[in-house]
């Protein structure tokens, strides 16, 4: 059955984002390895709740200006051995997909606008 979809963003719909995300990163072949390396493959651990919580005060930062989030979200990138251009355009194509089963197009699409600008970034800091 389809869960209708949200034209909210708020912490709530945030979350849901993030808890759609991540299992399917951490299924996919090519990006899913990096987190396995980091933080294991048991999306219900400890670590994984962390990471979880914390990417979800990330997004409510980024969407909402919520000053919970006081990380350094690039920082952890850096220590990630062969992460390539590749490894992004596939992140953000399960983003969108994820994006998608959560929001109507009109609010999704803000996601999609910081999230490919945020990866460019990243890249670009990366020198990838
Ligand atoms: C191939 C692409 C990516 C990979 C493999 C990746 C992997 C990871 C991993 C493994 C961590 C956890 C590091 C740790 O706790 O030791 C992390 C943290 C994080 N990632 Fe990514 N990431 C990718 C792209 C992105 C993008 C595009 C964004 C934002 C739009 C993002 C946002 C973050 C944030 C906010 C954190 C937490 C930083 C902090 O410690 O405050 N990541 N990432």
């Amino acid at each position: 059955m389809q869960t209708e979809l949200a034209n909210t963003i708020n912490d709530e719909t945030i979350e849901k984002l993030v808890r759609t995300f991540y299992p399917m990163v951490l299924e996919d072949t090519l990006v899913g390895p990096f987190f396995v390396e980091k933080l294991g493959d048991d999306i219900n651990s400890e670590v994984w709740e962390e990471h979880l919580v914390l990417i979800s005060q990330f997004w409510a930062f980024v969407a909402l200006g919520d000053e919970r989030y006081n990380g350094r979200p690039m920082a952890p990138h850096f220590e990630i051995e062969g992460i390539s251009r590749k490894a992004f355009e596939q992140w953000l194509k399960l983003f969108y997909e994820a994006i998608d089963k959560v929001y109507i197009p009109r609010s999704g699409e803000f996601f999609k606008l910081k999230s490919t600008d945020i990866a460019s970034n990243f890249m670009r800091n990366l020198g990838i």
